[in-house]
């Protein structure tokens, strides 16, 4: 499991022509300054909810996974809340029973972060650490968010596959890892060769809008990771 990790501003290298922090972290610092509008909206969160976690939320899983899921933000009262990515989400209901069906987690989900759920093999993180207002964050965001996810891709020597679950996931990878776009466009349930002998597998993301309208059914759901499954089993 990913402990919280607490990095100083000496971790954060800045590129002095564009100004772009270039984080040498995988786990932003609980304090991350990089995003005001986001940082402002964790402020105000710690001072309506003290008791919730407020901070960038870390990646949680096995370090010696072979598969990387990448979702989007934590939510404001799931992850936010408690702390891990999805946690407390309506989108962890899917992703976390997927993973028990799939052999890529053990234990039971119950939805806080003391569950003594274990990922197996697997990873979760998130393209955007911070929660962001209306769950949207900016491309600008996502942008001083990427040297985390670089970092964390580049942490896991034995990965093999990475999940994106969304478009703005699937951007992110291909952005850590210097893939252009139009090498690889996002559809549900596509694959991709991006290099170093890694691959990246795409889903519409499991939240409660796309399994609502049933964009997204856990069967769609459930095939993708059925397939990485396979793989990974070889
Ligand atoms: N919770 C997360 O941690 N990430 C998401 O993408 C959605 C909910």
């Amino acid at each position: 499991m990913t402990t919280k990790t607490r990095t100083t501003s000496s971790n954060v290298r800045r590129v002095p022509d564009r100004r772009v922090p270039v984080p040498l972290e995988a786990e932003a610092p609980l304090d991350c300054p990089l995003c005001p509008r986001l940082v402002a909206y964790r402020e105000a969160n710690a001072a309506a909810h003290p008791d919730w976690f407020n901070a960038p939320v870390p990646s949680f899983g096995d370090d010696k996974a072979r598969l990387l899921i990448v979702g989007l933000a934590p939510g404001v009262q799931g992850a936010n809340r408690t702390g891990r990515p999805f946690t407390g989400d309506f989108a962890g209901d899917l992703l976390y029973g997927t993973l028990l069906e799939f052999g890529f987690a053990r234990g039971t989900y119950q939805a806080r972060p003391d569950d003594g759920l274990a990922l197996t093999g697997a990873m979760i993180t998130n393209a955007v650490r911070c929660v962001p207002p209306q769950n949207k964050p900016t491309p600008a965001e996502a942008k001083n968010c990427l040297g985390f996810l670089k970092a964390r891709i580049g942490a896991l020597p034995d990965l093999e596959i990475i999940l994106a679950l969304g478009r703005i996931a699937h951007d992110a990878v291909l952005s850590a890892r210097g893939v252009k776009k139009s090498a690889a466009t996002f559809a549900h349930g596509a694959e991709h060769d991006i290099g170093s002998g890694l691959r990246l597998f795409d889903s519409y993301h499991c939240s409660r809008y796309n399994t609502n309208t049933r964009r997204l059914t856990p069967e769609m759901f459930h095939s993708v990771f059925a397939e990485i499954r396979k793989r990974i089993d070889g």
